[in-house]
């Protein structure tokens, strides 16, 4: 199995929840992690699809891919679960917001308090979601791939969610680390497949890591 008979679904960049029609939560996610994997998908022959959160939108012009722009994390969820099929890979590099408004305000909170305190429920888990989806049967060749990006106990946590989130493959940013993480140029990866191989990964351009995740994940599709 091949690539190019693969459709190949990568996430990218933050997602945004709005708390009133000035403000939202969000994270600083660039989406060029994204981007340089979809580079990659699109270079192997893959059919691929950029699912993408706000992001400066001359990061994504002219490419030669299909991309699409979400919002909130619940916008990227049916995104993802619209496009996911058998004999697909989804590469969930985004950072959805983990956490929205219990009530968003129609209009804006006035600065009228000292303390302001807000009520914030989860946003739902994208990759949770893909793995009941993958439960309910049908995509026995779907291959999901996560990241996580931790500040601490990174292995334990990212080994965590390789199994609660029912990953074929997590790729472990240390977000702390400099070169690493949000808004960079480079980043350090290691890798981690569902029979323990770990692969740690050089400080290496985005681009470039994209290349060595993909080359993982052809060699993992082969056996
Ligand atoms: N992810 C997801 N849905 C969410 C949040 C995250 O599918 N609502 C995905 C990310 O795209 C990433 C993986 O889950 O591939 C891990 O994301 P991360 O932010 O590291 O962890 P969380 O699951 O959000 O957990 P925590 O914030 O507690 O570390």
């Amino acid at each position: 199995m091949h690539f190019k008979d693969r459709k190949i679904i990568i996430t990218g960049g933050p997602t945004r929840e709005w708390l009133d029609p000035v403000r939202f939560i969000s994270n600083p996610s660039t989406g060029k992690m994204g981007i340089a994997l979809a580079d990659e998908a699109f270079r192997r022959g893959g059919e691929t699809v950029f699912i993408h959160g706000p992001i400066d939108m001359r990061l994504v012009e002219g490419k030669p891919y299909r991309t699409v722009k979400v919002e909130s994390t619940g916008d990227m969820l049916r995104a993802v679960l619209d496009e996911l099929k058998d004999y697909g890979l989804l590469i969930m590099s985004a950072a959805p917001a983990d956490y929205t408004t219990v009530s968003p305000s129609a209009t804006k909170i006035k600065k009228t308090e000292d303390e302001l305190t807000l009520t914030l429920k989860k946003t739902p888990d994208i990759l949770k979601n893909v793995a009941a989806k993958r439960q309910e049967g049908g995509l026995d060749h779907l291959f999901v791939v996560g990241f996580a990006a931790e500040t601490d106990n990174v292995e334990e946590y990212a080994l965590g969610k390789l199994k609660s989130k029912n990953l074929d493959m997590i790729c472990l940013n240390d977000v702390s680390r400099k070169g690493a993480g949000f808004g960079t140029e480079t980043n350090i990866i290691v890798i981690f497949n569902r029979d323990g191989v770990r692969i740690k990964l050089p400080i290496l351009s985005k681009a470039d890591v994209a290349v060595k995740i993909f080359d993982r994940i052809e060699t993992q599709l082969s056996h």
